[in-house]
């Protein structure tokens, strides 16, 4: 079945997210934080701090926040942050485990891309789990490319130091490179 018409039966709604959504997202955030092994956040993380944040995407139009939602139910999130006067946006989404594997994540992103696009955007990034083979999928399926790893780049709460992937597609691909005549020798 076409991926479009599957969401719609299903009751699926992509749309940006609404000051209402905040604390649905930060329902979405503590359960995939639970599983510990996809987003970067785990249990005990600051709630509030996370709620303002979250809310402050929300309201200013620098960034992109969007909710899959079942009626008022989110049973999804993707954010693409622009720090102050840049353009690169940071990637950030997760899908409830109940949910994934129905086209959510390929519309979110899509979606946001198209915002990204539309926004001047020359870049987006994004950390992921050297295991999270779903994720690294998705994102290599909408021309992400693998950049780099960070190793033993983030302490886990259980001790352990974990690589992160960095991913990045590039939206300007007109603009000049460095002209430095060594800028590819790494
Ligand atoms: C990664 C995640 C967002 C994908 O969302 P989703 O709604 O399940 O993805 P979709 O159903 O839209 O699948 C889109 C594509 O992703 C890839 N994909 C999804 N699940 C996959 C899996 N289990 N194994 C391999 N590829 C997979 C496929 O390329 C798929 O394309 P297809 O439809 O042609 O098969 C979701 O698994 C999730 O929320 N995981 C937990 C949080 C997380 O990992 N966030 C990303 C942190 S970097």
């Amino acid at each position: 079945m076409d991926g479009i018409l599957a969401l719609m039966l299903s009751g699926v709604v992509i749309r940006p997210a609404r000051r209402a959504d905040v604390p649905g997202i930060i329902t979405l955030f503590t359960a995939v934080a639970a599983e510990r092994d996809s987003i970067g956040t785990e249990p005990g993380f600051d709630v509030a701090q996370r709620q303002s944040r979250i809310l402050q995407s929300v309201e200013e139009a620098a960034s992109c926040v969007l909710v899959a939602a079942v009626e008022d139910l989110v049973v999804g999130n993707l954010g693409i942050y622009v720090q102050h006067r840049q353009s690169v946006g940071s990637l950030g989404m997760l899908v409830a485990r109940q949910h994934r594997g129905q086209g959510i994540g390929g519309r979110l992103l899509d979606d946001s891309l198209r915002w990204a696009r539309e926004s001047g955007l020359h870049k987006v990034d994004l950390g992921v789990w050297p295991h999270n083979t779903a994720a690294i999928a998705l994102y290599c399926s909408r021309g992400f490319t693998i950049e780099g790893r960070r190793r033993r780049h983030y302490r886990r709460a259980n001790g352990e130091l974990w690589d992160v992937v960095t991913m990045g597609l590039v939206l300007d691909t007109h603009s000049p490179g460095s002209s430095h005549p060594d800028a590819d020798n790494l």
